[in-house]
């Protein structure tokens, strides 16, 4: 059963251009949520326009806060950065499926946002290796904030400004038998099946429209057929995406 919340933002930070932290606090969902489900989040304020509540993955939980990271891509996360501590939000959830818990010690491997629900899993599983990749110049704000909360973040970077010149995924060996959490956009996923890790669960980031799974608007296909990345997923072992 999911259920609408009414809460109140207790931190914001931008921490980069276009990239909010945010702090609600929800108790129902901060006590079950698990690492890989998300949060549908709106503006109580908002009457028909924008119509549909916005998903976000988790990033840790803090006693009855829940932590997200928003990227500001569009006219509802927009409107969500113009709001204050104190203002009133409403937050649907825990969504979705998450990732299972490992059974020895894992590696997460994050492309740009994609650490989001990586923070929240290592928080829950503890720590292990923690691969990130960003694009470079202009994202150092945001890895500041992720090395703050992750120490021993390897940072890979497009064009070499931060950490390494690399991707995330030059970080791993082919065959790596750790299990592996992935989460960053499809091209690196999709790169990963090369890699052949033994183990690996990867949280996919498809635009969705409803989140609730009722649109169809993120539909994959995997080895079973069709699924739907909002309520099927978003965690999918790699091997069963067609990518
Ligand atoms: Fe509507 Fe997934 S977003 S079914």
């Amino acid at each position: 059963n999911v259920d609408d919340f009414p809460c109140k933002i207790t931190a914001r930070e931008m921490v980069g251009e276009d990239i909010l932290s945010i702090r609600v606090r929800c108790p129902s969902i901060a006590e079950s949520i698990y690492p890989g489900q998300f949060v549908l989040l709106r503006d109580p304020s908002w009457g028909m326009d924008p119509l549909l509540m916005r998903p976000f993955a988790v990033s840790a939980v803090h006693g009855e806060d829940l932590e997200l990271l928003i990227k500001l891509v569009g006219r509802g996360t927009s409107l969500l950065a113009e709001r204050s501590v104190g203002d009133d939000l409403v937050v649907r959830g825990p969504m979705g499926r998450g990732f299972s818990s490992p059974e020895s010690s894992p590696i997460y491997v994050a492309g740009a946002l994609g650490a989001a629900p990586l923070l929240f899993a290592r928080q829950v599983f503890g720590a292990g290796r923690f691969v990130l990749g960003v694009p470079g110049e202009g994202w150092g704000p945001f890895v500041d904030y992720l090395e703050a909360r992750c120490p021993e973040m390897e940072v890979f970077s497009d064009d070499g400004s931060i950490g390494v010149r690399g991707t995330a995924l030059d970080g791993l060996e082919k065959g790596e038998s750790c299990p592996i959490y992935a989460c960053g956009p499809m091209g690196m996923m999709a790169a990963m099946v090369k890699l052949e890790p033994v183990s690996c669960q990867v949280s996919l980031e498809s635009r969705m429209a409803c989140g609730i799974g009722a649109c169809c608007g993120c539909v994959i296909e995997t080895v079973q057929g069709k699924k739907r990345v909002c309520a099927d997923g978003p965690v999918f072992n790699l091997e069963e995406v067609v990518w």
